[in-house]
This record gives structure tokens, sequence and C-alpha cells, in this order.
């Protein structure tokens, strides 16, 4: 039985800010994707705490967002409620920073480097938002968040407020409790880290270096997705989708990037329906010519069928 019942519509036109079939492409970094039914941009993590619950006992789907930085939203979009999380609250409390889920982690990165902290320079080079960021154990340059984790403030619909420690979470590469496991659904509301004491301008230079780099070998100026897939144990998926003769391979508007093999840029107006007939003809050739499969980082979300 569908969820589309009246009451339960006429509650989701109720909320503070709602807006029915708002556009998503322009919130995602990749620039894609179609409406969601209901759409409300929420900085307070008690209103989106009264969201979902009020989602979950009347069974109304919903999803959260940050940034749009790792997700490919389906052409049709997505049904039910869509939060887009944006408390950004951050406080330094010695070699502790607690951040609110919808600060960008390049901005943690510099908070961080600005208190005199190092640790956390690998943040300069994720698009994402703090939730997102624990959501996917995010990183860089071989680090992850899950190093400087200390504990997440979160609710589970249908329970409490509560403190999830490190290993609550089930962080492991590009994955969580959050994303694949026993916590899906769950908000991330605000994340808190330990770094070390250090010399905050020497943690400036190294993220400007970073950054040099990252400008070299991936082509962050463009509308994409951060990496396709994640890497197979042992190898680069990039590496592997160069040695298939792919870079340069299209659907429609959307084509692998020359510079890194792992992304798939949209060169303007491309459809998810392109780049998912790009992922499955990497994937398949792929498996062909070197017989490994590769697994998808970036998330498809919405009505897909
Ligand atoms: N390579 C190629 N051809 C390519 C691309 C890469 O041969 O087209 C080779 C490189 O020469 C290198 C190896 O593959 O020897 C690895 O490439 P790179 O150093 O660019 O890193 P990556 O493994 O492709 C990972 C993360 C990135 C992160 C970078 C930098 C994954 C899936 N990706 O990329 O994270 O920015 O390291 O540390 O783990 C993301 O997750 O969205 C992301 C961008």
């Amino acid at each position: 039985m569908s969820w589309r019942k009246e009451s339960s519509l006429a509650w989701l036109r109720s909320l503070p800010g709602v807006r029915a079939d708002e556009p998503l492409a322009a919130r995602t970094s990749f620039g894609i994707g179609g409406p969601a039914e209901f759409f409300a941009e929420m900085a307070n993590p008690q209103s989106v705490e009264r969201a979902i619950e009020g989602c979950r006992v009347r069974a109304i789907p919903y999803r959260l967002l940050g940034a749009g930085t790792n997700v490919l939203i389906a052409d049709a979009g997505i049904e039910g409620l869509v939060v887009r999380v944006v408390n950004r609250d951050v406080e330094v409390d010695g070699t502790r920073i607690r951040a609110g889920a919808g600060l960008k982690m390049m901005r943690l990165a510099r908070v961080a480097a600005d208190a005199g902290l190092r640790g956390f320079e690998f943040g300069i080079g994720v698009p994402g938002s703090v939730g997102g960021a624990v959501y996917q154990n995010a990183g860089c340059w071989g680090s992850e968040l899950r190093q400087v984790l200390v504990s997440v403030t979160g609710f589970q619909p249908g329970a409490d407020r509560r403190t999830w420690s490190v290993g609550d979470l089930g962080l492991g590469y590009r994955t969580s409790a959050l994303r694949d496991g026993a916590l899906r659904g769950a908000l991330v509301i605000d994340a808190t880290i330990k770094l070390e004491r250090g010399d905050g301008e020497e943690a400036k230079r190294l993220m400007a270096r970073l950054t040099r780099e990252r400008n070299e070998t991936q082509p962050i100026k463009t509308k994409n997705c951060g990496s396709v897939f994640k890497n197979p144990p042992g190898d680069s998926a990039g590496r592997l989708i160069q040695a298939a003769g792919l870079k340069g391979t299209r659907e429609g508007s959307a084509v692998i990037s020359e510079l890194h093999g792992n992304f798939i840029i949209n060169e303007g107006g491309a459809r998810a329906a392109d780049v998912a007939r790009l992922i499955d003809r990497v994937r398949s050739e792929v498996m062909r010519r070197f017989g490994v499969q590769l697994e998808r980082e970036v998330e498809l979300i919405g009505s897909w069928k």
C-alpha cells in the first residue's frame, strides 16, 4: 500500500520551510538528478529529528542530504521527503573540535589549522560535509575520518538522541553502519574529532601543497561526484579504467575524465541514466579485461525503476 495518504501529505506540507517538487540537481556536485517530492533545508537538529521521526511513524520515505558530493540522484527524483542538513556550528575545546554535520570538511580543516591543531590536513581534500564524511568514513591521501574521530551525536528515528562511539559506527573503507548497516536512516548531528597540537602555519602549507597536487591529478573544477568506484584491494580503480582504454568514453554528456579514470564528468545537461549506463559499461569492461569487480563508491539514490 502506498504511504501517500491525504493526512500524511498534509503533514508534509505543514513542515517548516518545506517545498514541493524541488529541483535537486544544483544541490549536488554532479549537477544531475530530478526533484524531491518534498524538500526542506534545516539548520536546527531538533527540526530534523521531528521531521524524520514524523516520517517514520507515517511510513513516509525520507532521505538526508549533506553537500551532495557522493550521490547520483535518479532523473525521476526522490519520493517522500528530502532534508538537507545544514547545521554548521563548530566549537574548539583544547585539542578537540565538535563540528555540526552541515559544516564542510574543507572548512573544518581550516578551523583546525587556525587553532594550531595538526592531523586533519587531509580534510582539505574531502569536498563533502562532516555528516556525509561520517556516513562513508571519508578520506584522502591515505587518511580517513575514523583515525581522528572520537564520537558522533546522532538520532535514530524510533529511539532517542545518543552518542555513538567509533565502534558503534562500524566504519570501514568508505562505509559505515549509517550507509550500509544497522544505523541506516539515522541522522548525524555533530562529530567530535581529536587532533594534536602543532604548527598551524605548517598545516596550512601542507594543505596548500596537497590541494595543488589534487588539482593536477583530479578534475576538481568540473561537475563530478568524486571517485565513482572504490579502489579494489591492492589496486586502483583509476588505473584499471585507464588500462582498459576507457578514458574519454561517453554516454550523452557524461564522460570519463581524461585526467583521472575514476571520475565521470557532467559536461552539462548529463542525465542520471547516462551516468548509470557509463558505470555499467566500465564495470563490465573492467571485469571482462581484468576479472576485477568494481564496487561503486557513489550512491545511487531516488526512483531508479
Ligand atoms: N592512476 C592511473 N590512471 C588514472 C588515475 C590514477 O594510472 O587515470 C593511478 C595513479 O597513477 C596512482 C594510482 O592510480 O598510481 C592511484 O591514483 P590516485 O593517487 O589519484 O588516487 P586514487 O586511489 O585514485 C584515492 C581516493 C580519492 C582521494 C585520492 C587522493 C578512492 C576511491 N579514492 O584516489 O578520494 O582524493 O586517493 O588521496 O579511495 C573520493 O573518495 O571521492 C576521492 C576523490
